[in-house]
């Protein structure tokens, strides 16, 4: 279940690594059966500007044994820990929806911004897992990435003035707290060169916590929702006096092992 060495220097080069389809149809469909379960009002949702579509869902897993049993699956997990070189534990679990229509943006960041910032994580040391819930394609918002900005390190960015007393929703919402500007923007694209993967339910993309990436509004019929895990090395944990909620910023430090036997997703292949 490991990664072949052209795709890990395709990561290493570009910190960003398309695979399509790379979950069956089965385990995508009992994903998304999950996410329909979850309880209404979990405490990490998080609504759009309009005050009726649902934007995001943050730590959900803790709702959801199929959810739990994805973090350990080892199509993700040993692709996690290969990358890093590392045990490592959950840092973050979150389904960004996208909603048809009305599902906001995501302007240029780096996520490691967030955590640096908000968390005091000491080092980059994560892998992000993004798997489509729905087909991605041009109309529906894809992620843009730019190719190679992970090597420039976290770049100044720009302190959204009106966010900064914010509390976690300024993470999270159209209205980032931590963003790039347009300048970098050009300058980094100028560098690398921008992708937007489109592709079936079930592909995924490897991605590090430096690349430069945002989303445009989806005002398409088609939803977009992206499920996002991030990993993080067991040697890297932020500081104890950063107190982000835990649906944000996972606490339990435990090395995860994969799940082989016993994995309901596994069992559908
Ligand atoms: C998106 O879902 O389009 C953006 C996700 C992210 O920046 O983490
Ligand atoms: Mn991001």
């Amino acid at each position: 279940m490991k990664l072949t060495q052209d795709r890990i220097q395709k990561y290493e080069n570009d910190g960003m690594l398309f695979i399509p389809n790379y979950l069956s149809k089965l385990e995508i469909n009992s994903v998304n059966e999950a996410i329909f379960q979850l309880p209404d009002n979990t405490p990490g949702l998080v609504m759009e500007k309009d005050c009726q579509t649902i934007r995001a869902l943050h730590g959900v897993h803790a709702h959801s044994k199929i959810l739990q049993d994805l973090i350990r699956h080892p199509l993700l997990l040993e692709p996690a820990r290969q990358i890093l070189g590392d045990s490592v534990y959950l840092y973050q679990f979150k389904i960004n929806m996208k909603a048809a229509f009305t599902g906001d943006l995501w302007p240029w960041h780096q996520d490691y911004a967030f955590w640096y910032e908000e968390d005091g994580m000491p080092e980059p040391r994560t892998i992000s897992i993004g798997i489509f819930l729905d087909e991605v394609n041009q109309f529906n918002g894809p992620l843009y990435y730019i190719l190679g900005s992970h090597k420039e390190g976290l770049i100044d960015f720009n302190t959204n003035g009106s966010r900064e007393d914010a509390g976690w929703e300024a993470n999270v919402s159209a209205d980032l707290k931590y963003c790039l500007d347009n300048k970098t923007i050009t300058r980094l694209v100028q560098k690398g060169s921008l992708t937007a993967p489109t592709g079936s339910a079930g592909s995924v993309f490897f991605f590090h916590g430096n690349i430069a990436h945002a989303s445009v509004p989806n005002i398409s019929p088609y939803p977009r929702r992206l499920l996002i895990i991030t990993y993080n090395s067991i040697n890297n944990i932020p500081r104890s006096d950063r107190k982000r909620p835990e649906f944000l910023v996972g606490k339990n430090y435990t090395p995860l092992e994969p799940i082989v036997k016993n994995n309901v997703l596994l069992q559908q292949i």
